[in-house]
Parts: C-alpha cells; sequence; structure tokens
C-alpha cells in the first residue's frame, strides 16, 4: 500500500460543508489544462441537474470565453467585483448550459492585480464577494497561471483545490512550490482549505512518457489523484472556439466521455 500522505482527505470532512463547495483549479505553470477542466467540470455539474458558478480569475478570459461570454458581451467583469465597485451578483452571467453561470474576466483582471497591493484585506476581497452569492451547489474558480494576488485570492476564497497536471515532461517541475503556496495559505489565510485532487490531462497513450507521468503522479499524490485521465483530444482545444462545454459540443466524442467521467467520480468524492 501506498504510504498515506498529506494529501489524503477523509471523504466525510468535505461533505459537512454548509457553504458551497469551492474549488480553486490551480497550476502556477501555464496550458496544463485549468480553464478546459474548470469550463468542463462545471458544465458536467450543471448537466447533472447542479447549480454551478464558474468565477473566472485570469485576465486572460479563456473560461469565460470557453463558456461563450465573449469581450463585447462584458459590461462587469471580476475586475469590478474585486475592486467592489459593482456586487458580484451584477457580474454574473447565464451561459448556455441551463443551471450553468460564469463571473468572466477581461484583461482589466490584471490591473485589479496591482491596484490591490495597498488595499485592505487584498487578499479575502474573492471570498467577501462569494459570500454575497446565493443558490449555489458549486463554484468553480478558474485561476491564472500564476502564483500572484489573484491567485491568492482564490486560495482563500476555496473550500479546495484541484490541480490539473498535464502528461509531459516536466510535469512535475514547480508542484514543489505550488504545494508550499498551498501551505503558506493554509497556515495564514484558510486553515480548513485542503488538496482535493490532482487531475492528468492530454494524456497521449502512443507515448510511454505519458504513462510514466501518470504513474509518477500516482506514486506521489496516492488517492489525491483522479482515477479518471483526461486524453489529448483535438475535440477538446476546439470546443472553446464554439463558446461551448465538449459534453454539449460533442457528447460522444473520447473528450466529452473523459470530463463526464471525471465530473461523476467528482461527484462520488463528494457524496452527491
Ligand atoms: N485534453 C486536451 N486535449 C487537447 N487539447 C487540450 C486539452 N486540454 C486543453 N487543451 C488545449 O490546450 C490549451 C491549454 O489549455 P487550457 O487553456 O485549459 O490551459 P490553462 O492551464 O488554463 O492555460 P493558462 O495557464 O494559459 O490559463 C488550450 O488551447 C486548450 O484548448
Ligand atoms: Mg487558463
Amino acid at each position: 500500500m501506498t504510504e498515506a500522505g498529506p494529501f489524503q482527505q477523509q471523504p466525510a470532512e468535505r461533505a459537512t460543508q454548509s457553504l458551497p463547495v469551492r474549488v480553486a483549479i490551480m497550476n502556477q505553470k501555464g496550458g496544463v489544462g485549468k480553464s478546459t477542466t474548470a469550463v468542463n467540470l462545471a458544465a458536467g455539474l450543471a448537466l447533472r441537474g447542479e447549480r454551478a458558478l464558474v468565477v473566472d480569475l485570469d485576465p486572460q478570459g479563456n473560461a469565460s470565453s470557453g463558456l461563450g461570454v465573449e469581450r463585447d458581451d462584458i459590461k462587469y467583469s471580476m475586475y469590478h467585483a474585486l475592486t467592489e465597485e459593482i456586487d458580484v451578483n451584477g457580474v454574473i452571467q447565464e451561459t448556455g448550459v441551463e443551471g450553468l453561470h460564469v463571473a468572466p474576466a477581461t484583461i482589466d483582471l490584471a490591473g485589479a492585480e496591482i491596484e490591490l497591493v495597498s488595499a485592505f484585506s487584498r487578499e479575502g476581497r474573492l471570498h467577501r464577494a462569494l459570500e454575497r452569492t446565493t443558490g449555489y451547489d458549486a463554484i468553480i474558480i478558474d485561476c491564472p497561471p500564476s502564483l500572484g494576488l489573484l491567485t491568492i485570492n482564490a486560495l482563500t476564497a476555496a473550500t479546495e483545490v484541484l490541480i490539473p497536471i498535464q502528461c509531459e515532461y516536466y510535469a512535475l517541475e514547480g508542484l514543489t512550490q505550488l504545494l508550499q503556496n498551498i501551505g503558506l495559505v493554509q497556515r495564514s489565510l484558510n486553515s480548513t482549505l485542503s488538496i482535493e485532487g490532482v487531475v492528468l490531462t492530454m494524456f497521449d497513450s502512443r507515448t510511454r512518457l505519458a504513462a510514466d507521468v501518470v504513474r509518477e503522479v500516482r506514486e506521489y499524490f496516492g488517492a489525491t489523484a483522479y482515477d479518471t485521465v483526461i486524453p489529448r483530444a483535438v475535440r477538446i482545444s476546439e470546443a472553446p472556439s464554439y463558446g461551448e462545454p465538449i459534453e454539449v459540443l460533442d457528447p460522444a466524442s473520447k473528450g466529452a466521455i473523459a470530463y463526464a467521467d471525471l465530473t461523476i467520480e467528482w461527484r462520488k468524492r463528494h457524496g452527491r
């Protein structure tokens, strides 16, 4: 048996949260599948009857556009919610999926990171904003590829972290730093934050390297690693250009099946 590491959490502990579960999808490494996972996990939950909110905390706005919300549709964004110019409820928009809402981001959000530096309780802005939302079963926060103030806000507001790891050569590089930062937030800002899961993405079954990465990650993270592995699939990369989650665009595709499996596994872990 693999030794139980610091990542193993008791499922019962998670199920007792009274506020909605708030998941920060985080990895400071770029292009590992954070936004794709945020969009498709949240959509998967909504398609199964849960009310889900995606909070786009990345100035690139990929989760917003992936859900069909384009720059021109965004009057107020997470920038306004974090600077407290607009109540977060005035920022949230509906998406094409019933039960799925999004609090979008635009490039303005990069400014919030700077403007908030000297602000009062700057790390707790998102937490405060999300406390004013009601009616969600799950809130999924898409983090930018950095460890700056936006990510710190996400970790302060979240109940748990989900880390996507791309099946590639440098997969585990930077992970120590990531875990250190989560530890720092746990000690100073959010003692109940847990690392709920690690999900392997862009798996290419034709390479031995990908299989090696899966094995290494499973050895390191034990049961924290999801059984579901997301394959590299062209349809997944095409879906954002349609502004649709993969399960809506092409439900029979292998990418859609993988994200459906991930959603089901997530729900099982959360006693749903
Ligand atoms: N399973 C997959 N198969 C094929 N392409 C994928 C898959 N997952 C993500 N992609 C594509 O890879 C690119 C990076 O994915 P994504 O934007 O989700 O990563 P990210 O971690 O959010 O990136 P960033 O750090 O820039 O925010 C995107 O073009 C996306 O469409
Ligand atoms: Mg992203």
